[in-house]
């Protein structure tokens, strides 16, 4: 930890399998919503861990969470019955509406146990086909690579899982046209948050829903990013008023800490019996023992939070699209998962944002995505738009 800021940067290219574009930034300590760098600058954090530090950094309840749990163990192994993975289990549970819950280590993790179960079901009923759609994302490993269609992420990585069928997003007629007796799941983001802050249209979430009647497949949401609160209700399926089978969560379940799950209706309850699926860190104590914090505080005011402070949000962004509607194109999204469709490449933006000290990114190349953590004020948010509006002046 002596090493200066230019020789942990040095040191990262020469040491690093070169996969990620990092923020000229090297991070000191965090709190709340501001990131203070190791030369002493401050930043607004609009990213948010990307969708996951929902209390922010450095929560007072977060950091109490792990240190009573650190002080009675770490980590046992899923042999064991554990206070901290059941009482976030019950109370997701009673949150959800859902029946049964499996946890994981993150969201890549919760899609490929979700592929696994709907797969077993399907091959027990003679349904092989999963749907999935453009612009969707559900993780960097095989099987959520196969139900992708990005070609950064895919090309010369083959082969991926056969029996896929990837269809365009918000496309009633190719559903019609795909969907039928063989299919075994939809997988769906309700909002694209990789996608661009996209949100699927209700007739074409209506339009899988009267399919599901039809062929009696399993629809799951991956609510990875979009889930949690984050756009003002705990899954972003519920402004659409559906129920599907199964949901994937991960990012800001843990709060911080590496976590995720899938959740199932009851009927599902019986697809795995013991030994089909597991993990050996998959509902770490810790992780758990801050889950439940995190559950705790969205119950207690900060969805509702969500919801005031996020219209605020795109008030502000409305207004800076009417004062510059060449540049801003359509501003997107709900809650805290807001977007700008830009008319030009949105990481010049997040360039002239992080000279003003606010972090923030791009999704699909022209959108800057808004992801903060779930606690940002309104100051936070006119700061932003202060420091948004003389970028775009530039
Ligand atoms: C919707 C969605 N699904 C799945 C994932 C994969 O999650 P992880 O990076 O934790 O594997 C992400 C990550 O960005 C996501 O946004």
């Amino acid at each position: 930890m002596n090493k200066t800021r230019n020789e942990l940067i040095e040191a990262e290219h020469k040491y690093f399998l070169q996969t990620y574009k990092r923020l000229d930034i090297v991070p000191e300590r965090a709190e709340g919503c501001r990131i203070y760098d190791k030369n002493g600058d401050e930043y607004l954090d609009f990213l948010g861990g990307i969708a996951v530090n929902v209390l922010g950094h450095s929560h007072p309840r977060i950091l109490e969470a792990i240190s009573e749990q650190a002080k009675r163990y770490l980590h046992l192994s899923n042999y064991f019955y554990q206070d901290s993975q059941i009482e976030l289990a019950e109370k997701l549970i009673k949150m959800t509406g859902y029946s049964r819950v499996f946890f994981s280590n993150s969201g890549t993790e919760s899609t490929e146990g979700a592929i696994k179960l709907v797969r077993r079901l399907g091959n027990l009923n003679n349904k092989s086909e999963i749907i999935a759609f453009t612009g969707g994302f559900h993780g960097r490993t095989y099987g959520a690579l196969s139900i992708m269609d990005k070609p950064l992420y895919k090309d010369n990585m083959g082969p991926f899982l056969e029996k896929i069928k990837i269809l365009p997003y918000n496309d009633v007629t190719a559903l019609k046209n795909y969907i039928n007796k063989s299919t075994a799941a939809v997988f769906l983001e309700f909002i694209q948050g990789e996608g661009g802050i996209a949100e699927a249209k209700s007739d074409f979430v209506s339009e899988i829903f009267n399919l599901k009647e039809k062929y009696n497949f399993l629809v799951v949401a991956d609510e990875i990013q979009a889930g949690i609160g984050r756009t003002g209700k705990f899954h972003s399926f519920e402004h659409y008023n559906v129920k599907p089978d199964v949901v994937t969560l991960a990012k800001g379940l843990g709060g911080g800490l590496p976590l995720g799950c899938i959740l199932t209706l009851e009927n599902l309850s019986d697809v795995w019996s013991k030994g089909m699926h597991g993990t050996t860190f998959g509902g770490n104590a810790l992780a758990c023992a801050v889950g439940s914090v995190v559950l705790e505080e969205l119950e207690s005011g900060l969805m509702n939070h969500v919801i005031s402070v996020g219209d605020y949000l795109k008030q502000r962004l409305i207004r800076l699209q009417k004062a510059f509607p060449e540049l801003i194109l359509e501003v997107r999204g709900r809650g805290l998962m807001q977007g700008l469709l830009l008319s030009f490449d949105a990481t010049k933006l997040v360039e002239l944002l992080l000279q003003q000290k606010v972090i923030a990114n791009a999704a699909s190349g022209s959108v800057l995505r808004l992801v903060p953590p779930l606690i940002i004020s309104n100051d936070d948010v006119d700061l932003f738009s202060e420091k948004l509006e003389i970028c775009l002046k530039k």
